[in-house]
């Protein structure tokens, strides 16, 4: 259709606009647009044309005859596709059956979302997207309302936005005219950190874990560099949750920001970040967790216009310790303690299990520690005992500790090592007499032969 409009038929074109509108197409650039014949047209008794500020666009024969003129039409049963609009080609269509005879008007109206600010945007950023739909003049306006990427539905053609990482992804703006509707969509992207985690995360010893942060998986570092990042980093708070006893934050890591992206480690506490970075996931992993690895961890991006992300991640540590250790003789007083550290809420329990083969019961507990003395341990408490962190009927972590009961020593085993060592003891003894005496007969063979005598 390239080429199509001819100045001097422009006239005739509004002329035969001004004979009625009997259908209004909404599309964008670029679209695809079906032209429907009228209902009145029969293939095999008419002779059908389309025309554009008339010129012939295509044509169709009672004979099965047809033609196309130009390379963006195609014939799809006996509608008329145009596969690709281009800007310049929005009007009225008009549809003849015979020579002269108008039996339709289509008329095609442009409609363009746009968005008054290059993505992706920083969150903060104030930015207006706008569904602009060209009016059919004699008829009432269409209604517009945009679904924001969420699916909600929002009136006004135009809607201002203070971006946040909620506003990413597609927003559609929704034309509906004569119970039709036509569907465009924008394309917003917001540079922000993934949500924290809502609720506490939980880990022990016994279990590792990921301390999550992570930019939308669209966005680039190139374009997050574009945008004028200017440091990016993990910081500690600790924190043991249950008082005053909070320690200086901690700088864990920084991000490299030059031309090999990689973290740069300030203190990393035996934290590691995950592999997938150029993803941009910005993750860390604690494995093995400490009663000191509790607190919070903050994730940063800032950038230079002021604009800084902060997500924070509180992590709990739950401990299983034993007292006075872990090795242990049948007979001692043993304590058990499981604690998270900080009050438990409501709907949070401890339990501590036995080993399979102990004869104890298992301890549910709602407060924190949960604490379990055992005045005489026996060796069916040898093994692993578990205790887990439970919230109503999830279990959120647990931690293991192996005890190892040797058996006491009963009196018997004393009386019978005791005589046992006596006897060998006696023996000794006797051996070492009869090999002495021995041996002064062999040196001394005159005092034998006396000694010999002496008895005959
Ligand atoms: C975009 O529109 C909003 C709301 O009208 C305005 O605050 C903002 O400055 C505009 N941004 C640009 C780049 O024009
Ligand atoms: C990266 O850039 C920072 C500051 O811009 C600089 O201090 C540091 O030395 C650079 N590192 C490398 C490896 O170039
Ligand atoms: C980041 O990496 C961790 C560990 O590989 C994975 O569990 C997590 O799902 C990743 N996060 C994102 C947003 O991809
Ligand atoms: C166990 O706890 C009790 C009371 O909490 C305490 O009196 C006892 O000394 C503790 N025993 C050990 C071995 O820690």
């Amino acid at each position: 259709m390239r080429n199509l409009i001819q100045p001097a038929l422009i006239l005739l074109s509004v002329l035969m606009s001004t004979t009625g509108t009997d259908e209004v197409i909404y599309a964008q650039v670029n679209d695809m647009v079906t032209l429907e014949p009228p209902k009145t047209y029969s293939p095999t008794e008419h002779y059908l044309y389309w025309s554009f500020g008339g010129l012939e666009l295509a044509w169709r024969n009672p004979i099965g005859g047809s033609g196309l003129n130009a390379d963006i039409l195609i014939w799809s049963g006996n509608s008329l596709i145009i596969t690709k609009i281009p800007q310049g080609q929005f009007g009225t269509f008009t549809c003849t059956l015979g020579r002269d005879k108008i039996e339709k008007n289509c008329k095609l109206l442009r409609l363009q979302v746009s968005m008054n600010q290059t993505s992706p945007l920083l969150p903060g950023d104030r930015v207006s997207l706008t569904c602009d739909a060209e009016k059919p003049h004699s008829l009432k306006s269409p209604q517009i309302h945009w679904l924001n990427p969420q699916g909600v539905r929002i009136f006004g053609y135009q809607q201002t936005v203070t971006a946040t990482g909620l506003h990413n992804g597609e927003w559609t703006c929704v034309v509906t005219n004569d119970n039709k509707e036509k569907r465009a969509k924008i394309k917003v992207t917001v540079v922000d950190l993934s949500p924290a985690p809502t609720s506490p995360l939980y880990t022990s010893k016994s279990q590792p874990l990921t301390i999550p942060c992570s930019i939308p998986s669209g966005i680039s570092w190139e374009q997050v560099k574009a945008k004028g990042v200017q440091g990016v980093h993990w910081d500690y708070f600790p924190n043991t949750g249950l008082s005053h006893i909070s320690g200086d934050p901690q700088r864990l890591f920084s991000l490299s920001l030059n031309d090999t992206l990689r973290w740069q480690p300030d203190r990393s506490r035996g934290l590691t970040p995950v592999s997938s970075l150029i993803k941009g996931n910005l993750s860390l992993f604690i494995n093995k967790a400490k009663e000191e690895d509790r607190g919070d961890y903050v994730c940063t991006m800032k950038f230079r216009n002021g604009v800084t992300l902060k997500r924070t991640v509180q992590v709990n540590v739950l401990q299983i310790i034993s007292s006075p250790e872990t090795d242990l003789i049948s007979g001692q007083q043993l304590n058990l303690t499981c604690s998270l550290g900080r009050l438990l809420s409501s709907d949070l329990q401890l339990k501590l299990i036995p080993p399979e083969q102990s004869a104890l019961q298992l301890l549910t507990s709602d407060r924190e520690p949960a604490l379990l003395n055992i005045p005489e341990v026996g060796t069916g408490d040898s093994g692993k005992w578990r205790c887990e962190l439970w919230q109503r009927s999830a279990r959120l972590t647990y931690a293991v500790i192996a005890l190892k009961i040797e058996p006491k020593l009963s009196v018997w085993m004393l009386i019978i090592i005791c005589s046992v060592t006596v006897i060998v003891l006696l023996l000794l003894v006797l051996v070492f007499i009869l090999c002495h005496r021995r041996q002064v007969q062999l040196n001394h063979p005159y005092s034998y032969v006396l000694d010999h005598t002496g008895w005959h």
